[in-house]
């Protein structure tokens, strides 16, 4: 038989990162060798019980065993609603506003299908969550990254933006807390976003996974801002919120014609999210007030432990003000993933090069804080035998803190 050929769309698309990483963390694995693995942004807490108790409950009702619809069920969605009311003073209609998804992954990757045409553009974040690429390519539309660079707090210039749109440009997708960054973005960037948005007739996207993981004031919402709910859908997850990462259940929230197009492809590829899991999940939006602090408290603890090596170890970073990860300069010279490489072969800690989100990524590697005090104090000990970080042949990046 001929070998079969994958897609030509899927050929063309970057392999993905964290499959090669993992992939490496087996053969070390099967080679008996100790692995600290800091690369992937999955945390190690468990789920609240608050939620789980609630999860068994509504587990055994028989109504939930059946299929679910592909918005989900308006119980959910005006519990999501009263909690977006308080926590970002936006009110949301739960029926058109608001549809349930499968993780926001889903929902992101499934958007641009429901929206963009074969030849549009979508304007990406470079470094950025790969997945806003993937779906603009799936849907034949043409992804046109934009630099987020260190020297703006890793937010974009509008007028950066503008340079990149065409007759073609739809949609623009952001992200903050950012992934893989930490940085976060403030009203005002949101603000002039939306005004220029209006102007340009575009579409925009907001990826606010990492909402309720934050170290000083809580970020905003798009679509407080005054216009956005005619342009704007924003994701959100309950994956980092609530360690629900295996559950997978999000949400996505904004203008009617966008949430009604995505339900309407939903529908389509697939039967909605477990009932169970969204009324477990959305109830646990009322425990917020309290889990919340002590979550991030969890992170502001490991942030600052990781931090404070690093930087004494002549490894200049900015000091994240959301998401769980830490950015940092490749300190040797030599490229990311020839740093990363040799780091885990040296010391079995695995880190994620920065070109893993796109070719702005190139000089920078990232560590996700998803592991134990216990464990990442281990790793950092580890990282510290490398130290100073000479590499053969490499003369040091300059570097600015
Ligand atoms: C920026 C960003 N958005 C979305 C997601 C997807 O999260 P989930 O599908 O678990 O809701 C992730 C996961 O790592 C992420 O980093």
């Amino acid at each position: 038989m001929p070998p079969i050929e994958k897609s030509a769309r899927l050929q063309s698309l970057p392999r993905y990162l964290f499959a090669e990483l993992e992939r490496k963390r087996h053969d070390a694995e099967a080679a008996g060798k100790e692995v600290l693995d800091l690369s992937i942004g999955d945390p190690d807490l468990p789920t609240p019980s608050f939620i789980l108790d609630r999860l068994t409950e509504h587990a055994r009702e028989p109504r939930n065993h059946r299929y679910p619809t592909s918005a989900g069920l308006r119980e959910a969605r005006a519990e999501i609603g009263r909690w977006f009311e308080e926590r970002f003073g936006v009110s949301l209609d739960p029926v058109h506003e608001i549809a349930m998804l499968l993780g926001s992954k889903e929902g992101i990757g499934h958007f641009p299908l429901a929206i963009l045409n074969p030849g549009d553009e979508a304007l990406v974040p470079d470094p950025g969550y790969p997945v806003y690429m993937a779906g603009t390519v799936f849907a034949g539309a043409k992804p046109v990254r934009f630099p987020i660079r260190e020297g703006g707090g890793f937010v974009p210039e509008i007028r950066d933006l503008d340079s990149h749109v065409t007759a073609r440009t739809r949609l623009v997708f952001v992200n903050y807390p950012n992934n893989p960054t930490g940085a976060t973005a403030a009203r005002p960037f949101y603000e002039e976003l939306v005004a220029w948005a209006a102007r340009r007739d575009l579409i925009l996207v907001s990826d606010a996974a990492y909402s309720e993981l934050y170290y000083n004031e809580a970020p905003p919402s798009i679509l407080s801002i005054p216009g956005a709910k005619d342009r704007a859908i924003e994701f959100h997850s309950f994956s980092k919120t609530f360690n629900m990462t295996g559950w997978r259940i999000g949400f996505a929230a904004g203008a009617p014609p966008l949430i009604e197009a995505l339900v309407q492809f939903k529908a389509n590829v697939d039967s909605g999210a477990p009932q169970a899991i969204q009324l477990a999940a959305s109830e646990g939006l009322k425990s917020l007030r309290v889990h919340g602090p002590a979550l991030r408290g969890v992170y502001r603890e490991r942030r600052d432990l990781a931090l404070d090596t690093l930087r004494r170890l002549g490894c200049p970073m900015r000091t994240p003000g959301g998401a769980f990860y830490l950015w940092g300069r490749i300190p040797d010279g030599t490229t990311s993933m020839e740093f990363v490489t040799r780091v885990f072969d040296r010391t079995g800690v695995l880190l994620t090069p920065g070109t893993g989100f796109g070719l702005e990524g190139e000089g920078y590697f990232r560590i996700a804080l998803t592991s134990s005090v216990d464990s990442l104090r281990r790793a950092l000990q580890k990282l510290e035998t490398l130290a100073p970080w000479k590499a053969p042949h490499a003369s040091p990046t300059p570097i600015s803190r």
